[in-house]
């Protein structure tokens, strides 16, 4: 039987992991997979998280199963975080923003299993790849203008003039992955009449929530489309803003029209739980909801993540001086407009092999870079290596 198995492509962001792993030079840079690193190249556990954990440790009595939908606390807090104050929700807690996003399309699907999703063109890869695993139509639209390296207002607005009634349109609520381009907020405003206009679906996923400018700033594109739209899908991850990767912690948050049709959904999402893995993991989403609970662990979560902010803020900007001293030109300025952790550099694939080959820098085949893995010293070698490679 097994060998009839396909042959599975590597995915190209972990095999980039590997290819890094086995790469013995010592000044080797990682600006790969999307992991927040501080100045000391360490992927530390958050303050909070860590007092969150022993609290945790000493005052957790059992370890029985928790609801399907997974921890009621948890799911509060984490609606409230995002949407603030929306009535008419369901959710459910899911393995990471990854869970979230699958089991987001396996409920379109569900409930309707004719709807195309359109999807930015780029975006993360894994979303295509699951689409294609659920046999689901992905339709590109345009998003990212290669020229000034911002978001291809026109190209967006001609692209979604083709939505249909029921068709979902997958959006990164903010720190677009792969780009960097974010809209502001009169694109968000106009996006959302459109699809509103369409009778389509927004789902978002908000991967790098407080990554970019602040919570607030962060989630503002996502709650104007739910509050446009009737129904609306945010998959949710706390992976990087609490720092949590590993324990897989994310949400799959559904507004609804009214609350039968919340109740509905609410029924199909914990039914999907119960299919893919019946409970979600708990510790992660117990840990996140302690520090978004706690007033004095809130305000130290959002502190360190404001730290991060700026150590990232602080290497973009290095970075696009160091490339105006090299190249007399503000051509990389964008580099400084673009938000949270990574930024496309608009390099062929030629280009980025030679990065890599040449100066052991590492990036997607798509020339994004993740800002927030290089070292202050890395600095004048990334830009060095762009100049020589003909950016
Ligand atoms: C990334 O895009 O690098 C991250 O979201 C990590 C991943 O799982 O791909």
């Amino acid at each position: 039987m097994l060998e009839n198995l396909p042959k599975q492509a590597p995915d190209g962001i972990l095999h980039l992991m590997e290819q890094l792993r086995a790469d013995p030079r010592a000044e080797k840079v990682d600006l790969g997979v999307g992991v927040y690193r501080d100045a000391t190249g360490a992927t530390p556990i958050m303050r909070a998280v860590r007092q969150a954990g022993r609290r945790l440790w000493e005052a957790e009595t059992t370890k029985t199963y928790t609801a399907l939908a997974g921890d009621a606390a948890f799911l509060a807090a984490v609606r409230a975080l995002v949407l603030g104050d929306a009535p008419e929700t369901a959710a459910i807690a899911t393995p990471g923003g990854t869970g979230a996003v699958r089991l987001g399309l396996e409920l379109v699907r569900m409930a309707n299993p004719e709807a195309r999703v359109f999807v930015s063109d780029p975006t993360w890869p894994n979303h295509l790849s699951i689409l294609a695993h659920l046999g689901m139509e992905a339709v590109p639209f345009r998003y990212f203008d290669a020229g000034t390296q911002d978001v291809d207002r026109d190209g967006l607005r001609g692209d979604l003039a083709a939505l249909r009634e029921g068709d979902v349109v997958l959006l990164h609520g903010c720190c677009h992955n792969p780009t960097g381009a974010d809209p502001d907020t009169d694109l968000w405003e106009e996006v959302a009449r459109i699809i509103r206009a369409a009778g389509a679906i927004p789902m978002i996923d908000l991967a790098y929530l407080g990554l970019g400018d602040g919570i607030e700033e962060d989630a503002a594109g996502t709650r104007a489309l739910v509050s446009a739209c009737p129904e609306a899908l945010v998959a949710l991850s706390c992976s990087k803003n609490f720092g949590l990767y590993r324990e897989r912690v994310g949400a799959l948050i559904v507004s609804a029209a009214d609350d039968m049709a919340a109740e509905l959904a609410q029924g199909a999402m914990t039914h999907l739980n119960r299919q893919a893995y019946s409970f979600p993991p708990d510790h992660g989403a117990r840990l996140a909801a302690m520090v978004l609970d706690d007033p004095a662990l809130r305000a130290e979560w959002l502190t360190e993540l404001g730290e991060m902010r700026a150590q990232v803020k602080g290497l973009r900007t290095a970075l696009v001086e160091e490339l105006r001293a090299r190249t007399s030109s503000g051509r990389f300025d964008y580099i400084t407009r673009h938000r949270g952790m990574f930024s496309m550099l608009g390099a062929s694939p030629a280009q980025v092999t030679q990065m890599r080959e040449t100066h052991g820098i590492y990036m997607t085949r798509d020339s994004r870079i993740n800002i927030a893995g290089l070292g202050a010293r890395d600095v004048p070698r990334l830009a060095a290596a762009m100049v020589e490679a003909g950016l």
